[in-house]
């Protein structure tokens, strides 16, 4: 009420956090591909996981399918960020659709080594969580039993592969860092035949982002991820938060914050996953502030200058 002195709120963000450079293009991607070939564009899976973005894309003339079946024969279709199997752009071209891919950059990376090392005749091990579009993706770039997922250390206990088996290592690109360190050592450990990238391919935006949310942790009561429950990279967020002993949530926008959670808190963290739009950052702030006299601090761990070229045909 009006003149009743409000209890102070520390906020602190974290940063870097919110949209990564591969996001950034793939939403750059459909905006353009619906003004070069004229809405509407279809997108193949959500572009990025994050409803606020899908929306915006379909209020400008997206059409969202899961699967290329759904696309129309004189459509055009926009791969999203996380990848496809090799087998969708082959479908593609025949059915001589206009396909955009808008697959990361470091994602595209970790596909051409699945198919070295392959071709150097090694059984790949991939670290990456089942079901996920991007570890879909990935096994699609080699023939089928060539890769075997493993998601846990204990699941390296299982593997069964005999000393002399050559073998290599990739990673998902939004893993959590830590738990991917452990698993890596737990196969180096075990089949030291293994080989790998020189460092995992967990992504640079996920890596800071997980080193940005170790520092506001620690000082705060509770933290704020903002983020998809099917975005990988948030979910993780939230995870280190958890790790660093302070419990954390997941909400999709300011909407979900419960005022009972503030109860007794002091200090609120706040980050955002990379497929979350930094308006949903200020919209949460802003929420705090109706209830909380907010004094806001950015905690800055890392400097992203990451930007990725566009594919020529929407450049030209
Ligand atoms: Fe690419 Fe990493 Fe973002 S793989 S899409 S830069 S989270």
């Amino acid at each position: 009420p009006a003149g009743q002195a409000r209890d102070a709120l520390t906020v602190l963000i974290a940063a870097p956090r919110g949209f990564c450079a591969g996001v950034d293009r793939a939403i750059e991607i459909v905006e353009r591909a619906i003004a070069k070939y004229g809405a509407p564009v279809y997108v193949r899976h959500e572009i990025v996981h994050n409803r606020f973005v899908v929306d915006d894309l379909k209020a400008k003339g997206a059409i969202f399918v899961e699967e290329l079946d759904e696309v129309p024969d004189d459509m055009p279709v926009v791969f999203s960020a996380h990848g496809v199997p090799k087998s969708v752009p082959e479908e593609a071209q025949r059915r001589e659709l206009t396909y955009v891919d808008a697959t990361c950059p470091l994602v595209s990376k970790v596909h051409r080594q699945a198919e070295r090392q392959v071709e150097a005749g090694r059984h790949i091990v991939f670290i990456g969580h089942k079901g996920h579009p991007e570890v879909i993706g990935t096994f699609g770039q080699v023939p089928e039993g060539q890769m075997t997922l493993v998601e846990t250390v204990e699941d390296v206990a299982d593997l069964d592969f005999t000393a002399d088996t050559p073998l290599a290592f990739l990673t998902q690109t939004t893993l959590s860092v830590d738990d991917t360190y452990k698993i890596v050592a737990a196969l180096k450990d075990r089949f030291p035949q293994i080989v790998g990238p020189k460092a995992e391919d967990i992504c640079y935006a996920t890596s800071n982002r997980q080193m940005a949310v170790k520092l506001i942790a620690p000082g705060s009561d509770l933290v704020l991820v903002i983020g998809a429950p099917n975005s990988s990279n948030s979910l993780r967020l939230v995870e280190v938060a958890e790790r660093c002993g302070t419990s954390a949530r997941l909400i999709q926008r300011a909407m979900d914050i419960d005022p009972a959670w503030l109860e007794g808190v002091g200090t609120v963290g706040i980050t955002a996953g990379a497929s979350a739009p930094e308006t949903l950052v200020r919209e949460v702030v802003d929420r705090l502030g109706e209830w909380r006299d907010v004094e806001e601090h950015t905690l800055v761990t890392a400097e992203e200058k990451m930007v990725f070229k566009l594919p020529r045909q929407l450049t030209a």
